[in-house]
């Protein structure tokens, strides 16, 4: 196998020949859909007048809850979600009613005449408020390691305070979207720009009252999902099928980008209070925390995306006595859902703040304790589960690569050179569990043909967005065949091959379809081998294959692949196969909210600097060195890629994205001119990624570790930084942990102070 195979996608992407909704040729005949969504927050419909828009221009249909042949319920996890707004609204944004048109203006003029009167009930948008309401979910949930009540008292420094994460726009490049058309039979294809076709699928089933296997969803690829397609492309594909259904005609929808971010939701805010205790000698002794999450109106993917807060909420430490109380909150803005990282990086920035207000109190490094507490394999996380441990590798070759101590000390001293450019670090160590965590989800399939030319063709449930899984399938299937990859083709995910597909989530789309692409991969080459076994009167274990040819013995024959293919069909053997993959292992009872939830875990180290110019708040993040640990990695250069990409984003999210809803829940970071994300000017200077080279056994496909998201979360450590230079102009500055650090916010803390009384340290021996 080529170690580092280009992306396969590269070359028509810089053709801009790549395949997305938009370029999909659509029929003679086809409408357009344009949502009208509701201007309030929430409140009772007391009137939806439609009339002026159902006589406008070009409109074919005004299509409301009433219309709706099945559920009006698209809901995940738990059934709380309406399509269409039936008697009440319940956030900004809210659909409400779907005008169809002959063209994109005439449903887009259209929904401008669509009048909307509304009682209105209170708003909340804050999570804490939304808790002392009793608007929660579902349940808090508790995870408890140790014996917290007792183990402060052997604390000798206890440290507490709360801190606040702000939500983020995913911003994919392709914004939501999809393209349903009517087939016969009562049944209808949908191209849905989604990460989770069944998802879709099985929706719109419900929604139009079919069962599912008449509904076929389609992916060729997307232009960025981030998380933000994993639910959340549901709503817009299934309201394209219900039109195309009821009028019997091709239906589409792609949102303009302003629609998209007022109408979806994003990466959710937490408040969250915290409370460390340390021994003399710099170890956490005990570590309470409290999760507000701040859910947004409906369910959508929050209950999972708060367990993984929980999951995460020690970071890449171990703390002998833990307990994180985590609450899904309920508040009328957009649903949030997943963003890459899924509720861990919330549960993260709260230790690593723990940390630092510890060690400014004490007044060592942040990096001392973070140092003194990594996890050690056989260390318990709160969760059950024994860590099998590289924080300490990773560290320690950042440490001999970068030489943490010597970044401090020349930061010391560019600081007490310069009185008006002050500079700051950060070490972030990360830690992120490998799998769903909810257990059944980790399943996938995949069917591969061989044909008779010797060219091959893999499905697979796994949604190719930008990550690059497509070229890692491919890898899959030549290396197994041991033929070139030219040979092999991947095709669109779709829900008539292979069916019941996982979301591409969770980092685990390479482990588990390129496990099921191997098994699939493996019974046909068991077929090959055996036929040759038979022309060469040997036995199949004799018989490889090597780089397209046959070899019996290790010695090469005349035979190549095209010719043992074709003669395995003429021997009316089967050149195709299903294959099913699951990993062994796992399991979780939330009853005790114990288990072993994860195949296995990520680790790496980051060291991140940053120079901020005091006089203005400006900042900028100077560069971020990391080990990072990869298993033994399937393609190098996807893998950087994913890194870079995955710091750049984290780092956007930590420093300058800054959501705005008003206290009407509307959003006010409503296009591209209000909401700041990172640009070629603001990355980072310079991003080094050095691999940590593990090779373990039974860990995920071809021994690689994932990838997809664990690097985002590199990028709490620009928040770290920054503090950290701000803290040496102003060592009395007032800096609450409030992420994102936008320049305004350092500006305002350069020159602040702390409120007296200090009430930060609770007891110092
Ligand atoms: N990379 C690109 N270019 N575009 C994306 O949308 N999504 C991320 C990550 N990397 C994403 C990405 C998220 S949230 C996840 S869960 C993983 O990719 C999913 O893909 P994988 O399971 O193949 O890693
Ligand atoms: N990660 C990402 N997406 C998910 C998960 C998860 O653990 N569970 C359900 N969707
Ligand atoms: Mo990624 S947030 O699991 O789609």
């Amino acid at each position: 196998m080529k170690k580092s195979m280009k992306n396969i996608d590269s070359y028509t992407h810089v053709r801009g020949e790549s395949v997305y909704l938009d370029d999909i040729p659509m029929l003679r005949g086809s409408l357009f859909a344009a949502v009208f969504d509701s201007p309030v927050a929430h409140g009772k419909i007391k009137r939806l007048e439609l009339q002026e828009a159902a006589a406008a221009k070009g409109v074919v249909k005004i299509f409301t809850a009433a219309d709706i042949p099945g559920d009006n319920q698209i809901g995940g996890i738990i059934p709380d979600e309406e399509l269409l707004a039936h008697t009440e609204v319940h956030f900004c944004g809210m659909p409400v009613a779907l005008v169809i048109a002959d063209s994109e203006e005439n449903a887009k003029a259209a929904v401008k005449k669509i009048i909307l009167e509304v009682d209105p009930l209170p708003i909340i948008t804050d999570p804490v408020e939304a808790a002392q309401k009793n608007e929660l979910i579902h349940p808090p949930r508790t995870f408890q390691l140790g014996d917290i009540a007792n183990a402060w008292q052997n604390c000798a420094y206890i440290f507490e305070g709360s801190t606040e994460t702000n939500g983020q726009e995913h911003l994919y490049i392709e914004t939501q979207g999809a393209y349903a058309i009517p087939k016969e039979h009562g049944a209808i294809r949908i191209y849905s720009s989604t990460q989770g076709p069944t998802a879709v699928q099985r929706a719109t089933a419900n929604v139009l009252n079919l069962p599912m296997n008449k509904v076929e969803v389609d992916t060729t690829r997307l232009g960025g999902g981030f998380g933000g397609k994993e639910d959340q492309a549901t709503a817009w594909a299934v309201l394209c099928a219900l039109a195309a259904h009821h009028l019997q005609k091709p239906v589409k929808y792609a949102m303009h980008r302003m629609e998209d971010m007022r109408m979806t939701g994003k990466r959710h805010p937490y408040s969250s209070r915290y409370k460390i205790g340390l021994s003399k000698d710099y170890k956490i002794i005990a570590y309470e925390a409290s999760f507000y999450q701040n859910a947004g109106a409906t369910a959508d993917l929050s209950p999972a995306v708060l367990e993984r807060t929980l999951f995460h909420c020690t970071n890449s430490y171990f703390i002998p006595h833990v307990k994180a109380t985590a609450y899904c909150c309920r508040t009328n803005l957009p649903p949030n859902t997943a963003f890459r990282g899924f509720g861990g990086p919330q549960g993260m920035f709260v230790i690593e703040a723990a940390i630092v207000k510890a060690a400014e109190a004490l007044h060592i490094s942040p990096s001392v304790i973070q140092q003194k507490n990594l996890l050690q394999t056989g260390d318990e996380f709160p969760y059950g589960q024994k860590a099998e441990s590289e924080a300490l590798a990773c560290w320690q070759k950042a440490d001999e690569l970068f030489q943490i101590e010597k970044i401090q000390n020349n930061i010391q001293e560019f600081n007490k050179k310069n009185n008006l450019v002050k500079k700051g670090m950060a070490v972030m160590p990360i830690c992120f569990g490998i799998s769903f965590t909810k257990t059944l989800m980790n399943q996938a399939r995949a069917l591969v043909h061989v044909y008779t030319d010797g060219s091959i063709g893999v499905s697979t449930g796994a949604i190719e967005m930008g990550q690059g899984v497509n070229t890692k399938m491919l890898q899959v299937a030549a290396a197994i065949f041991s033929v070139d990859p030219s040979l092999v083709k991947i095709n669109s995910t779709n829900t008539y091959r292979i069916a019941n597909t996982s979301p591409t989530a969770a980092s685990a789309a390479a482990d588990l379809n390129g496990k099921a692409t191997e098994l699939a991969c493996l019974a046909i080459l068991e077929r090959l081998k055996n036929v040759a076994a038979d022309i060469f009167q040997t036995k199949p274990e004799a018989v490889t294959l090597n780089e397209n040819w046959v070899y019996v013995d290790d010695k090469k024959t005349d035979w190549n692949w095209n010719k043992l293919v074709l003669e395995t069909y003429n021997r009316r053997i089967n050149l195709s196969e299903h294959a099913h993959y699951t990993p062994s292992g796992i399991h979780f009872d939330t009853t005790k909210e114990k288990g072993h939830p994860f195949t296995y875990h990520v680790y790496g180290t980051a060291v991140i600097s940053a120079t901020i110019d005091c006089l203005r708040g400006r900042y900028e993040i100077d560069d971020v060195k990391v080990v990072h640990d990869f298993g033994k990695s399937m393609n190098s250069i996807i893998d950087r890629g994913q890194c870079e990409g995955g710091i750049v984003q984290g780092i956007g999210w930590m420093t300058m994205e800054e959501l705005l809803y008003d206290k009407d829940g509307k959003l006010r970071s409503n296009a591209l001119s209000t909401y700041k994300v990172p640009d070629i000017y603001s990355v980072p200077k310079e991003i080094i990624i050095e691999p940590l080279a593990t090779q373990k056994e039974n860990l995920a496909i071809f021994s690689s570790k994932a990838v997809g998201e664990p690097p985002l979360m590199y990028g709490i450590g620009a928040y770290f930084a920054l503090h950290n230079a701000i803290k040496s102009f102003n060592p009395n500055a007032n800096l609450p942990f409030d992420a994102p650090m936008t320049p305004e916010k350092v500006l305002m803390a350069l020159y602040s102070k702390i409120p007296e009384p200090k009430e930060s340290l609770v007891k110092a021996l």
